[in-house]
């Protein structure tokens, strides 16, 4: 994190009414010995938990609970609050706040000044896990990030303050100080548009069988949260995974290779790097029966006929082929042998910039893991491994991609 990009920086906290209201305690401070200035707005019910004595000594500036308040107002009031700052976090975000946010209402001190404001807002939920769960929250948080102007961190899971355990927590307050900061910070990435693949896809044989393979898309997710903390808008076209991180993603999720291949061929062109870590089924069965084959039928389907899928990294490549400005285009090798050698084919056979390979019989590799192992091989010649968390393998991936010369600038 770099939060020499908060020095001096204007920055609102809104406290929202949660246990988690505590938290913002510490959060107005680290903001503060980051040299940001701080001010704080509070809720109602943020005050059945916090003082705003405690959060005017923390920041230095009283603080903003009352808009019907002539004095608070005359001072330095909502209007003026929102004028100020340059960012805007709501912490704890309350599944009621949220929820009022997400309807433009201004009928208390934080979502007037944040109705007023408008910059970069950085939402950090907290609540309960059914809550938080609850269709209408995720409605609520969906519609609020949908503006470019919102991001969110958070919220955690673990054992949360009702006893019950599960997504809910209050982002820790060093990944909240960071992702104001990243607002400050351009990044390496900036303006780059990043479209990745990821996960397995499904071919359905009838309603209720499928063709798939273990894939959690992990280190695809590392890569797409990788490129957005460095500041790339990133769409994400994601096969089914169960509940992942989607935090600042445009995420289009598909099913089936077939979907995987419109989704991403409707958006190549337009992107600046592709990256395919998608492990897509190389085949689906030839026909899909409307309703659930059963045990019992005739013809018996013992013998299941299956047609090749799309290849969605060879058609993006030929998509994209020749065009003076095309995306950078990279894919993955998941091997069990002659690993080098059969990334290296695969990099010519598809037209790529450069191969990630992937030894998937070495121990910490492969589907499922947190960590990885990996050589990145180039069209270029350059070749590197990189080992570690999934996190830190995506870091270096990206480091590495931004090293190669620009398809069609003489690359
Ligand atoms: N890929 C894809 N669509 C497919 C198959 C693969 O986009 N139908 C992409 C993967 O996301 C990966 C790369 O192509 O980036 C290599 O995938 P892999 O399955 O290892 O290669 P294949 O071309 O399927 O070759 P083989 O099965 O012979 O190993």
């Amino acid at each position: 994190m770099d939060a020499s990009a908060l020095k001096g920086r204007r920055i609102i906290v809104g406290v929202g009414g949660g246990i988690a209201a505590y938290k913002a305690c510490e959060l107005v401070r680290e903001l503060g010995r980051a040299g940001a200035e701080v001010r704080v707005a509070m809720t109602e019910a943020a005050r059945q938990f916090v003082t705003p004595l405690t959060f005017q000594a923390l920041s230095g500036h009283p603080v903003l609970t009352d808009y019907f308040d002539p004095s608070q107002e005359g001072n330095f009031g909502h209007l003026d609050l929102a004028r100020w700052a340059e960012a805007f976090v709501v912490a704890p975000a309350t599944a009621d706040l949220l929820a009022r946010l997400r309807a433009g209402m201004a009928n208390d001190a934080v979502t007037t000044s944040l109705l007023a404001f408008r910059g970069p807002v950085v939402l950090a939920p907290a609540m309960n896990v059914a809550m938080w769960d609850n269709a209408m929250t995720q409605e609520n948080v969906a519609a609020l990030l949908s503006h470019k102007r919102f991001t969110m961190v958070g919220p955690g899971a673990g054992l949360l303050a009702c006893g019950d355990v599960g997504e809910g927590r209050l982002a820790d307050v060093p990944n909240i100080v960071a992702a104001v900061a990243a607002r400050f910070s351009p990044g390496p990435l900036a303006g780059r548009r990043v479209l990745l693949t990821a996960g397995p896809t499904r071919e359905f044989l009838d309603p209720v069988r499928f063709i798939s393979n273990p894939s959690t898309g992990k280190m695809g997710l590392a890569l797409a949260h990788a490129a957005r903390s460095q500041g790339a808008t990133v769409t994400l076209v994601l096969g089914p995974v169960g509940a992942v991180d989607r935090t600042g993603l445009e995420v289009v999720d598909v099913v089936s290779a077939e979907d995987m291949a419109r989704e991403v061929l409707s958006r190549v062109e337009a992107a600046d790097v592709f990256i395919a870590t998608a492990a897509v089924s190389d085949w689906r069965p030839e026909t899909r029966a409307p309703q659930k084959v059963k045990k019992g039928a005739t013809p018996a389907p013992e013998n299941l006929r299956l047609v090749r899928t799309p290849d969605v990294l060879a058609e993006a490549s030929r998509r994209v082929a020749g065009q003076g400005h095309r995306p950078l285009l990279v894919g993955f090798a998941a091997e069990t042998e002659r690993v080098e050698e059969h990334a290296r084919e695969k990099l010519e056979r598809k037209g790529l910039d450069a191969i990630v390979a992937n030894d998937v019989t070495a121990p910490g590799a492969g589907f499922g893991t947190e960590t990885n192992r990996v050589t990145v091989l180039t069209r270029s010649g350059a070749r590197q491994e990189l080992q570690g968390s999934k996190d830190a393998v995506a870091r270096g991936i990206l480091d590495l991609l931004r090293t190669l010369p620009r398809p069609g600038q003489g690359g």
